[in-house]
């Protein structure tokens, strides 16, 4: 397993995935522990992108909750009807909010959350678990991190 992760902060955000996702790859090659390949990914992700926040949520008990997560603490539960995260499980897709006070229903975990990306891992026809990633900036994501964090999503399916 690889110990510490190199990604050159001065590189463009697709230069910065393109170092990224094969150490973290390498990361979690060799190890099944969901938890455990989870709670490094995000470590991952933050370290290397420097989100502001980033973290899942399991779909169980008839909501979603919070999994491994980086950054500031966040709500434990949601509704599957509220949020960002509550429309991405209920849509079955990726969502991009550039605003998060224009989406209506957004949960503001932290004030200074400003731009958000949800993304499913569906597996057998069921959303397993939600990524959520958000910003301090207003409209921070794009189709480059849709990209790059739904490969990353595909790996986390390949684990269920
Ligand atoms: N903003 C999310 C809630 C989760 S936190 O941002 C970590 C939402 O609207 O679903």
């Amino acid at each position: 397993m690889a110990e510490s992760l190199i990604v050159d902060q001065n590189l463009s955000k697709e230069e910065k995935y393109k170092a990224l996702v094969p150490q973290i790859e390498a990361l979690v090659t060799g190890e099944t522990d969901l938890i455990a390949n989870l709670s490094n990914m995000m470590a991952a992700l933050r370290q290397g992108m420097g989100f502001f926040w980033v973290g899942v949520y399991f779909n169980k008990e008839g909501q979603l909750v919070l999994g491994p997560f980086q950054g500031p603490v966040a709500c434990t539960r949601i509704p599957y009807h509220k949020g960002v995260c509550g429309a991405c499980y209920t849509r079955r897709e990726t969502i991009l909010v550039p605003d998060v006070e224009a989406f209506p229903g957004h949960i503001a975990c932290s004030s200074d959350s400003k731009s958000e990306i949800v993304i499913p891992v569906i597996k057998d026809g069921e959303v397993k678990l939600v990524l959520d990633v958000d910003s301090d900036k207003l409209n921070d994501f794009d189709e480059v991190d849709q990209k790059y964090l739904e490969q990353l999503m595909k790996l986390v399916e390949s684990w269920y």
